[in-house]
């Protein structure tokens, strides 16, 4: 490491780099010593805002300053891979935004090169980091919800139309990211029912359904065509309910203690279940910025060469399922299996 704190770069100064900009000038851990964009506006505006850093169109010449520790990429999805494979290369620790990459094989690769290089490879996978998920997560993994059954999640409103992408790799890296975070395990299938209802050669409503090896299933519905914006998840327990309601400003996740209980037969032809409508618990939930938390989770996992939450492999996750889902969409909606690819490859949550 050049100093007390790490040397970040950020390419791509676009929607979202700003708010990239902005979080980790606020960090003790971290300063911004480049910003690089194609466009000289860009790193004009930039500069405005983060005066002590140096701006540049030219990507190389920042990746050849020895002071820079890291490179966060906040660029279009097609230009993910080649630019953190150039970082990689130059001995840069990357934080790429979602999804990591366009195909599973280019994800592959980009963890091979930060394994081999000894360096940190993280994606934005915000919503990880955000305080309802870590509180969900949190009450899933302690068992209160019972045996989760299943999932289903809406992420729809009335959004922007990509030029280049369908809504599945805009919209669903967040619900994938977010489900295989809860539970800690990747979706083995997908198939996926969508169409591109205004005309604009890729979809903008999907239905996506998913499978996973402990037998949940989850049904993710996204869409830039709806009249209201719902961010609304429901995960069904054998012992408990739980929604989360992310446009809640307050009560963002609420417990359910409902449930139907199997009563075991006593007489020949007894058929009993019993339904049971409890309590309703919205527990204390704190309020963080998620991109902060992610940020100072980046900069830690470089210091100490810890493994990043979301680290190369849940990102690889998610491509590769996006992948499948886009195969699925375009054939008829079959059932797709899921292929990260290398045995060598472990879960990201073990
Ligand atoms: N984590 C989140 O919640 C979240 C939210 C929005 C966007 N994103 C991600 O952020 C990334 C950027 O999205 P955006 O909406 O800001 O895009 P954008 O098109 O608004 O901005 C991209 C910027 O990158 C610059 N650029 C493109 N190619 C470049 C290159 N080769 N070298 C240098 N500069 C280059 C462009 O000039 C532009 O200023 C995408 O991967 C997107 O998925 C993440």
């Amino acid at each position: 490491m050049s100093s007390e704190s790490i040397n970040v770069g950020l390419v791509g100064y676009g929607y979202w780099g700003p708010n990239l900009l902005r979080n980790y000038m606020e960090l003790q851990g971290a300063r911004v010593s480049w910003v690089c964009d194609a466009r000289p506006q860009q790193i004009e505006r930039a500069l405005s805002r983060c005066p002590s850093a140096r701006g540049t169109g030219d990507y190389a010449r920042m990746l050849a300053d020895d002071e820079l520790d890291a490179v966060l990429v906040a660029t279009p999805i097609s230009t993910h891979y080649p630019l953190a494979r150039a970082a990689l290369e130059a001995g840069k620790h990357v934080f790429v935004e979602k999804p990591m990459t366009a195909s599973a094989a280019e994800s592959r690769e980009l963890c091979e090169l930060a394994a081999d290089g000894g360096l940190t490879l993280m994606v934005g996978h915000t919503f990880v980091f955000s305080p309802p998920v870590r509180k969900v997560k949190e009450i899933i993994d302690s068992g209160e919800l019972g045996e989760v059954y299943f999932v289903t999640t809406s992420r729809v409103n009335l959004g922007l139309h990509q030029k280049d992408v369908s809504v599945v790799w805009d919209l669903a890296p967040h619900d994938l990211s977010i489900l295989y975070y809860w539970l800690g395990e990747p979706a083995t299938t997908v198939s996926v029912l969508g169409r591109d209802c205004v005309g604009s050669n890729h979809p903008d409503v999907a239905f996506i359904n998913l499978r996973f090896p402990s037998g949940i299933i989850a049904e993710v519905q996204i869409s830039w065509l709806s009249p209201v914006k719902l961010r609304r998840t429901m995960v069904v327990g054998s012992r408990k309910m739980l929604v989360y309601d992310d446009t809640e400003n307050v009560e963002k996740v609420k417990i359910f203690d409902h449930g139907v209980d199997f009563r075991d037969p006593q007489d020949f032809g007894e058929f009993q279940l019993s339904y049971r409508t409890g309590d309703i618990v919205s527990p204390k939930i704190e309020n963080v910025e998620p991109l902060y938390v992610e940020a100072s989770h980046f900069v830690e996992s470089v210091r100490t060469g810890g493994r990043p939450i979301t680290d190369g492999e849940a990102g690889l996750q998610v491509v590769a399922s996006l992948e499948a889902a886009e195969h699925s969409l375009h054939h008829g909606a079959c059932e797709v299996p899921i292929d990260v690819g290398e045995p060598w490859l472990s879960s990201a949550f073990d």
